[in-house]
């Protein structure tokens, strides 16, 4: 949705098609189907040249260029389930058959393994014999920000094995004046799963960096920000927490190790990195129970859901997980969130007590943890909320508040890694 509406935005006709209806019917009257920020702006403010549809033979005859956007979720094995990017390939083959298309182009923005552009020909060709191309034009965009990384990004890649249709999707984003890589199919692809578990190796690093600091006595936040000056290393995604989350990182990561694996080669880092990212969960848990003692029959307060802050998106949060594992050990568990209530609640267990307001929540709390960095969570009464609570205990996942501040205020505060 948010390539359509962007690349709508800077001037080309979109068709957005879905196979569910009822996401097509929203659409069409203006009513945008997920949260992100200022989406429905956008695609309102394009509706004339924006056309959303279930059915692939009018996007067929209509268009020039394919995007397949679909799901590529995570399989036991940790692979990439490209079942989805395969059906859409096929769907295309039979239909640009049907119309007699002139030389289409489809492009994957879906993350898919190396080799899933030659696998997209083949099902193709097999239904389809005239002239078309694959090409592989990942996408960078974070949930939250999506809009603006679209439009304003670091560097678009296009992988393709003709320069031809290589230029033509280049020059749909001319308008954008970003630096434009292109290379052969299997780089492009490459290049995302690169860069998602570089990221994440980043976060698992600065994660292990601020247990060893918690050992010896050091500070974290500091040591990320003088690392972090450093123009080799940067300072982005250097925040310690309890590891990363949502639709991309864990099942991006879990991928590239998988298929490097299923080629022959053993990608030691990764393994570690995923160690890393599921111990951090756990420490929180082991710093709680040094504070509070067993975790049996205690209310702890759970502040935050969503994988990350400015999003309902509960994808492999690590907050689902954190509560989760504190109901394993027998603790009441109460939970809030901004935005992700709805979405919490489907993956919950009964158990667990939404609570619309933090007052509620913290009320006869034992301790409480911050498990998304919401920056509403900085501004709440905390000296009101320390007097509601049984015990004053803040473990801080995220890093979020301000440990002398919390301490003056009589609380038993611990950050990850922080003095
Ligand atoms: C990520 C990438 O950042 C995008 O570039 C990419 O396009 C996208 O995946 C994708 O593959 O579609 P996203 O999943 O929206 O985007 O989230 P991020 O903002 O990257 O955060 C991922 C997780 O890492 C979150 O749980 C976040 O809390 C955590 N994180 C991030 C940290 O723990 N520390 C940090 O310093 C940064």
């Amino acid at each position: 949705m948010v390539t359509g509406a962007c690349l709508a935005d800077i001037g080309h006709d979109v068709i957005i098609l879905d196979i569910d209806r009822a996401k097509i019917d929203k659409l069409q009257k203006g009513i945008v189907p997920i949260f992100e920020p200022s989406l429905d702006r956008l695609i309102n403010k394009n509706m004339d040249k924006l056309s959303f549809t279930t059915h692939l033979d009018e996007v067929v005859r209509e268009a020039d260029i394919h995007f397949i956007c679909v799901w590529t979720p995570t399989m036991e094995d940790g692979s990439a389930d490209i079942s989805a990017v395969r059906s859409v390939a096929r769907e295309l083959g039979k239909n640009f058959n049907k119309f007699k298309v002139k030389a289409p182009i489809i492009v994957t923005k879906s993350t898919v393994p190396v080799g899933t552009g030659k696998a997209i020909r083949q099902i193709v060709r097999k239904e389809y014999k005239n002239d078309f191309a694959v090409c592989s034009n990942p996408e960078f965009l974070r949930e939250g920000q999506a809009i603006a990384d679209m439009m304003h990004p670091d560097r678009i890649v296009i992988g393709s094995s003709d320069e031809e249709s290589a230029k033509k999707v280049a020059s749909l984003y001319k308008d954008l004046r970003a630096p434009i890589i292109i290379t052969d199919i299997p780089t492009a692809e490459m290049i995302k799963y690169a860069a998602n578990a570089f990221l994440a190796t980043k976060i698992s690093f600065i994660n292990e960096v601020a247990n060893v600091c918690d050992v010896v006595g050091a500070d974290v936040e500091a040591v990320a920000d003088a690392i972090g000056m450093d123009n080799r290393i940067g300072k982005s995604f250097l925040k310690p927490g309890m590891g990363y989350g949502g639709s991309c990182f864990p099942k991006d990561v879990r991928a590239l190790k998988q298929f490097s694996n299923t080629n022959g080669y053993d990608f030691k880092l990764l393994k570690s990195v995923i160690e890393v990212n599921e111990q951090q969960r756990e420490l929180v848990i082991e710093k709680l129970i040094r504070a509070t003692g067993p975790l049996k029959g205690k209310n702890i307060f759970v502040l935050g859901l969503a994988f990350k802050a400015h999003t309902d998106d509960v994808r492999e949060s690590g907050a689902i997980d954190l509560v989760q594992r504190l109901q394993k050990q027998g603790a009441l568990v109460r939970v809030h969130d901004p935005l992700a209530l709805l979405n919490a609640k489907k993956v919950l267990d009964d158990k667990v007590k939404l609570v619309g307001q933090p007052h509620e929540g913290a009320n006869g709390a034992h301790a409480i943890i911050i498990a998304t960095e919401w920056p509403e969570f900085k501004d709440l009464d905390w000296e009101i909320i320390k007097k509601q609570m049984t015990e004053p205990i803040i473990i801080d996942g995220r890093n979020l508040l301000d440990p002398s501040k919390m301490r003056e205020l009589g609380f038993l505060y611990e950050g990850i890694g922080r003095r």
